[in-house]
């Protein structure tokens, strides 16, 4: 260009004057330029802040970590504030010895660290009977994907010794919701962690401080936060939370319960309505998340015309078997409108099915396990819509 460009021939501020020093702040906050980055309600989704949700801002992140300050939150009866010195976690039951363990009783047992998805149950479950909230923060923000630290479950199980008559367990919160749910004994022998630590330091007050139960895979209702009680016990209890809650009333009146696991499911995050094209035709980069309560996905597919011709997506390699995994599809846009969809394969070989299909069988009652094919309208002027196509 003949003329200097004046980003670069003037000398600007942050070159001339000396920033903060170190400790300006002590902890570390996101750039004031991205300070629109943050959690979002819905309020008109809920009565009260006590018990509700905010939601990630998915389009606005990249690779597989949510940052802790972005953990979407859910609670039943708002966030319990816990001194971890007067913290205890009970065992009791069909065990030989009953214990109770102070949180420095558990950091003292052999420690993992694991990365791993949690998607509450009712996620994406405004959307079961069309199209309506415009933005995969709101259609798909309960979602987290964490690197956890703590013991696995069985550890503490086997310290108290489990009678052979114990099949499940009873894990309870300490927080005014008293949180319950019934987890059958294999899962919790089997990946079930006691977790103290996420992204390397302690866990966020809204996340379950001092320990929470991490059960991989399954839905978030069953990660028990703020853990104060595990009970063995030879048949599930039948909470609230695992008969009117979390459970799918079928077309027939019948109603489907512990289902526990999350299936296969993606989702665009960018462009999507919240994060519109902004560069005009060519080089457009598409990406989104898939996961999966069975383990790796597989293969991603995106659809640029509502699910016509489908196209390889390229995975990120750094993922973890039920955690979610980042594809990216770069592509030239020619500018004309574009349904964008994306569908994701799981190891197993499920594949995420479309909105339509999923009516078909579990019928129009639904909130719960909603993995259906996402579709954003994406329009000349690079505004994006959320839309359902068929
Ligand atoms: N644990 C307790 N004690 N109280 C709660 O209200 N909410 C559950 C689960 N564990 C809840 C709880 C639900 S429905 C979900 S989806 C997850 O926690 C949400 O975890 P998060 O707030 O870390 O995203
Ligand atoms: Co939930």
């Amino acid at each position: 260009a003949a003329e200097g460009d004046p980003k670069i021939t003037e000398l600007q501020d942050w070159n001339r004057y000396l920033g903060p020093g170190v400790d300006a702040a002590p902890y570390g906050l996101p750039s004031e330029f991205e300070k629109d980055v943050v959690r979002r309600d819905v309020p008109w989704l809920t009565a009260d802040a006590t018990s509700s949700v905010n939601f990630t801002p998915l389009h606005a992140l990249d690779g597989i970590i949510t940052p802790n300050g972005l953990c979407f939150e859910r609670h039943h009866g708002g966030v319990a504030e816990i001194p971890p010195q007067d913290h205890r976690l009970m065992i009791n039951g069909l065990v030989d010895r009953p214990m109770v363990f102070t949180m420095e009783d558990l950091y003292r047992f052999p420690r993992e660290n694991r990365v791993y998805f949690l998607e509450c149950a009712a996620n994406t479950g405004m959307e079961w009977r069309g199209a309506q909230l415009n933005g995969c923060q709101y259609t798909h923000g309960m979602v987290h994907c964490v690197m956890y630290t703590g013991t696995p479950l069985r550890n503490l199980l086997n310290e108290a010794g489990l009678k052979s008559s114990g099949k499940w367990l009873l894990a309870e919160g300490a927080d005014a919701s008293a949180m319950t749910r019934s987890i059958p004994m294999e899962k919790a022998l089997d990946d079930c962690l006691v977790a103290w630590k996420m992204n390397g330091e302690a866990l966020r007050s809204e996340q379950g401080y001092p320990v929470r139960l991490v059960v991989p895979g399954w839905e978030g209702n069953m990660w028990v936060k703020w853990l104060r009680r595990l009970e063995v016990g030879d048949q599930p209890w039948e909470q609230r939370e695992e008969t009117s809650k979390y459970t799918d009333l079928l077309a027939d009146g019948k109603a489907r319960k512990f289902t526990f696991q999350m299936e296969v499911k993606s989702v665009i995050t960018a462009p999507s309505p919240q994060a519109p094209v902004t560069h005009g035709k060519g080089r457009t980069v598409i990406t989104g998340l898939a996961w999966s309560g069975n383990g790796t996905i597989r293969r991603v597919d995106v659809s640029l015309d509502g699910g016509r011709n489908w196209h390889a997506a390229r995975i990120d390699p750094q993922s973890f078997p039920k955690a979610v995994h980042r594809f990216y599809y770069d592509f030239d846009w020619d500018g004309s409108e574009l349904l964008l969809q994306s569908r994701a394969m799981d190891e197993k070989g499920f594949v995420q099915p479309t909105k339509e299909a999923l009516r078909k069988v579990r019928g129009a009652n639904s909130i719960y396990h909603n993995n259906g094919i996402q579709t954003w309208h994406l329009k000349t002027d690079g505004a994006l819509e959320n839309v359902e196509v068929s």
